[in-house]
């Protein structure tokens, strides 16, 4: 492969390797771009994460390159890594190159200030655990002792050594995301590790959020379904949940709308592996849900909304009801986080229905009335009354449209009279 290789960057991004190659030399450090920029490179696919391995304190070099810059730094001490934030908002991460010894599978690894190539065999995938040299005097040479480049152009996957998914199991769903985006293939021995692995279910220190971590990098693929049919072929969901149960039919459903939805809705990538993972949930026993959220780290909302997935259905049949007012459709769906709207438009075809989440998402949902429960009291309502007189106004405003404060209060009065 030819030494020209970072001129694949865009400009911005090379301008900026060469300069921090430049500190490099006047710091008299070695640095290399690492991971899976590098694997990108070669790939001729764009990354936007510049990761930075140095041989040395990357911390004390990565404020001599901020001050350089003119960027702000976030130092993380305990980890020996600092990452420069760019104002364009790229962020350049710089680690220490360290070794790591794992005391016991699955645990977190033991680490030591270490070489670029002790760096590199820390790593999960030999196409992964590659590094260019940025320094003037070295720029843009290869380091790649596990044979890298070569499992790129064979388009294999493979670990670098017999005890790597024993050493960390989220490589299992990481050897499956690489294999599915690049359509490569898991090279057999690797694969005979893997299938190992993943027999053997006891004395698994990978905590639950670290293999959902990787599972939703997995739901934000591209190729989001190849590489559910492989965890599934492989029977690789058992890491979620034991229970945990693959059923792909609905999320083929829910992915084929998605994109438009995504595009209508002006939807971000957040959005995408939430909407996912209900299609997935869908179905599972509400113990098995319950038990896969309950260690995860999830916002309150994003508990319920996951919790409530087998509801989808309940919730799509009471939209379907043709006496069914605007504000009755406002009473189904305002209790619900946006996500499952989201998630509602992409699991029906029937028009009404779509049509109804449509003027919710779009309009109803942002009703909201002039006046408050202090009127409602000014005008003789008392306790409980005050919250239905307001609630029978914001349906009544939903429905036929109350233009005007004065319209809200005459509403009122009639309710009261
Ligand atoms: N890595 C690893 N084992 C892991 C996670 C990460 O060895 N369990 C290493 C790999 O060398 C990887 C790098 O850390 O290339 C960065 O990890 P990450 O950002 O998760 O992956 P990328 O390879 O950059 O992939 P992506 O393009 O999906 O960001």
């Amino acid at each position: 492969m030819n030494s020209n290789i970072l001129k694949q960057l865009p400009q911005n991004s090379y301008t900026l390797v060469r300069r921090i190659g430049e500190a490099a030399d006047a710091q008299g450090v070695s640095v290399y771009l690492a991971g899976g920029v590098v694997r990108d490179l070669f790939l001729k696919r764009d990354n936007l994460d510049l990761d930075f391995v140095v041989e040395g304190d990357a911390i004390a070099f990565a404020r001599k390159a901020a001050g350089i810059l003119k960027a702000p730094i976030k130092v993380y001490k305990d980890f020996g890594t600092a990452t420069i934030v760019l104002t364009d908002g790229r962020a350049l991460d710089f680690a220490t190159a360290r070794e790591e010894t794992y005391a016991a599978p699955g645990r977190l690894p033991e680490v030591r200030r270490g070489s670029i190539h002790e760096d590199l065999f820390r790593r999960d995938f030999t196409v992964n655990a590659m590094g260019l040299w940025i320094n003037q005097s070295r720029w843009a040479q290869v380091v790649d002792p596990f044979g890298g480049l070569k499992d790129l152009r064979a388009k294999t996957i493979r670990v670098l050594h017999e005890t790597s998914f024993e050493d960390d199991a989220t490589r299992i769903l990481r050897a499956i995301r690489f294999e599915q985006r690049f359509g490569f293939r898991i090279e057999p021995q690797t694969l005979k590790l893997l299938k190992r692995r993943l027999a053997r279910r006891s004395g698994d220190h990978v905590s639950a959020q670290r293999f959902f971590n990787e599972f939703k990098k997995i739901l934000m693929e591209e190729k989001v379904l190849p590489a559910l049919k492989r965890m599934k072929q492989l029977r690789a969901e058992k890491l979620l949940h034991p229970d945990f149960v693959l059923n792909l039919k609905v999320l083929k459903t829910v992915q084929s709308r998605f994109d438009s939805v995504k595009k209508k809705y002006d939807l971000s990538n957040d959005h995408r592996w939430k909407v996912f993972l209900m299609a997935l949930l869908e179905g599972q026993r509400e113990e098995t849900i319950a038990a896969f959220l309950k260690p995860l780290s999830l916002t309150a909302h994003d508990c319920k909304s996951f919790a409530q997935a087998n509801s989808a259905i309940d919730f799509l049949s009471k939209l379907c009801k043709n006496s069914l007012s605007p504000s009755g459709v406002y009473g189904v769906l305002k209790p619900l986080a946006p996500e499952q709207c989201i998630y509602l438009l992409c699991r029906t075809s029937r028009a009404q229905v779509l049509r109804r989440l449509d003027r919710f998402l779009k309009k109803d949902q942002f009703v909201t009335l002039a006046i408050d429960g202090n009127d409602v009291r000014a005008l003789g309502a008392t306790g409980a009354k005050i919250g239905e007189v307001l609630k029978k106004t914001l349906d009544c405003k939903i429905d036929t449209g109350l233009k005007s404060k004065q319209q809200e209060f005459n509403f009122v009065r009639g309710l009261l009279s």
